[in-house]
């Protein structure tokens, strides 16, 4: 394998282009770190509108056809904004140019045509890795991310001219891009792949269980979450093929972006602040209580939240048991949005105590920031968590985080015991089971400590805030991963039938 290996990461979101969740803070920062090994990393993803728009001006190439009955599809060269990463956009207007997210409509409708959409993406980068000259760069690993690039592997695998090694990191195993079998001709997906030794699941052509058959290695986003969607209860019917697969699994927990989610330098705060000196976090407080028309109060506490509103992050819990903390004079603070019945069930809550609990439903990346570094308590009671971002970010915010111990939460939190605190290793609260009773307790003993002993709070916040998150410590994982796969491919191709 080159030492120095040319790697193209495809993506459907990538933070500042599109944003729908933690995805797209991965994606950058994780490249930045292998370019900061040496690797020459680019990215591709579709030119949805918005994207388009920040790269106007930059120059287009050739139109080329991808798939029958599609409009062709031309690419646009130009660097990820905010970043020295060199990345392409896939301009096919037909296909991106549209109101709306990455994924469906404003009013969170699914795309109809979305399997053509990404199929499409995948397509393009296993193009890429054929060296048939699109901008002259061929990549040594195709490295996608999620269910909307699962065809890279396969379309990889179809072609005998690809050379490059493909690797498929899982960042969510529950969406899993499931569609009609009757596109696979359309999407130029041989008929003997079809099958359960292939990319069919249960009757339907899947993009994920594709990612998952064809990749050389694969990959997710924690160690923990690595083991548990081998089993029934998490694998999400997907359990079987990653029992098969098991060698070629990988658990890479994910970093933080520590230049975007900085204390110290974060431009988003009305003030800034240091474990050497926490003054920046008692205004950021105020100010948080103030948005939220809340009561000023330096010793109310206040639990954050922030993230997407669906049955995964655990909202339903939250609600079920801020009766008992609300009770106890505790003020909540939540920003997110997703499935209605979440957000109403949120809203619900605020409108019952409009004194104790704040809430924001929308996305709002400036007030994320406000709510991580003003609230004392942050939480995350998901019912599964591949890896988490915020529960490590809340750690560089002085804010304690109360988790689930369940995936990615459970590899990057270190919980409460008064040696913990002591020998400076404790930085949150776990709860086991999802229960609301069990949340409702957890959060009960952070307060305790924060109202009891501000001594040991104090300590707590300092050892969160002294954890090194960085990307450089995964990246040099991924560089593991990618040689796995080098290796896995260079045994597939001996086995290919000449
Ligand atoms: P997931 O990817 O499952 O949504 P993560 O914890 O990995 O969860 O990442 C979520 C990211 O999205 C974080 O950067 C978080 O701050 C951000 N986020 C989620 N919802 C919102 C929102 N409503 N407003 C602002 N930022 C949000
Ligand atoms: C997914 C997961 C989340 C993870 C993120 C980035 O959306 O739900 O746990 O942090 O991807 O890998």
């Amino acid at each position: 394998m080159p030492p120095k290996l040319k790697i193209l990461f495809v993506v459907a979101e990538t933070w500042p282009l599109a944003k729908t969740g933690g995805l797209a803070d991965v994606v950058p920062a994780l490249a930045q770190a292998l370019i900061e090994r040496g690797h020459d990393v680019r990215i591709l993803m579709p030119a949805y509108r918005a994207a388009e728009e920040m790269f106007a001006g930059k120059a287009a190439g050739r139109l080329f056809e991808v798939l029958p009955g599609v409009d062709r599809a031309r690419l646009i060269r130009g660097a990820l904004p905010g970043y020295d990463i060199p990345m392409w956009l896939l301009h096919c207007p037909g296909l991106y140019d549209r109101e709306g997210g990455p994924y469906g409509d404003a009013q969170g409708r699914d795309w109809p045509d979305n399997a053509v959409r990404f199929a499409v993406l995948c397509k393009v980068a296993a193009r890429f890795a054929t060296g048939r000259g699109l901008d002259g760069w061929k990549p040594d690993i195709l490295h996608g991310h999620d269910w909307h690039t699962g065809l890279v592997p396969a379309y990889a695998s179809f072609d005998s001219r690809v050379t490059a090694a493909t690797v498929y990191t899982i960042h969510n195993l529950a969406y899993q891009g499931n569609f009609d079998p009757g596109l696979r001709e359309m999407i130029g997906i041989p008929p003997q792949a079809f099958q359960p030794d292939g990319l069919e699941f249960y009757g339907r052509l899947s993009f994920m269980k594709a990612g998952l058959w064809y990749a050389d290695h694969l990959s997710t986003v924690s160690p923990t979450y690595a083991g548990q969607i081998q089993t029934r209860e998490y694998g999400c019917g997907m359990e079987g093929v990653l029992q098969h697969r098991r060698d070629v699994v990988t658990g890479i927990l994910n970093g933080v972006d520590q230049v975007v989610w900085n204390p110290a330098t974060d431009p988003l705060l009305p003030a800034r602040f240091s474990a050497a000196s926490l003054d920046g976090k008692a205004r950021c407080k105020l100010e948080l209580q103030d948005r939220f028309g809340l009561a000023r109060g330096p010793d109310t506490p206040v639990v954050g939240m922030v993230g997407r509103m669906t049955t995964q992050k655990g909202w339903d819990l939250l609600v079920q048991a801020a009766p008992a903390l609300l009770a106890d004079k505790v003020q909540f603070v939540l920003v997110g949005n997703g499935e209605h019945d979440v957000e109403r069930q949120v809203a619900g809550l605020a409108a019952l105590h409009p004194d104790r609990v704040g809430v924001h439903l929308g996305y709002d990346e400036a007030l994320s920031h406000l709510v991580i570094a003003g609230a004392d308590i942050f939480t995350v009671p998901s019912r599964f968590e591949p890896s988490g971002l915020t529960q490590m970010y809340s750690q560089r915010y002085g804010t304690p985080p109360v988790v689930r111990r369940t995936g990615g939460l459970a590899d990057s939190v270190i919980g409460t015991t008064p040696a913990g605190i002591a020998d400076g290793s404790a930085t949150g609260f776990f709860f086991e089971e999802a229960a609301a009773g069990a949340l409702a307790a957890a959060l009960g003993e952070a307060v305790n400590l924060f109202r009891r002993d501000p001594a040991a709070w104090a300590r707590l916040q300092a050892n969160g805030m002294a954890r090194d998150f960085g990307w450089h410590h995964p990246a040099a994982l991924y560089e593991d991963a990618y040689a796995a796969a080098w290796r896995q491919a260079r045994a597939r191709r001996r086995a290919a039938p000449a």
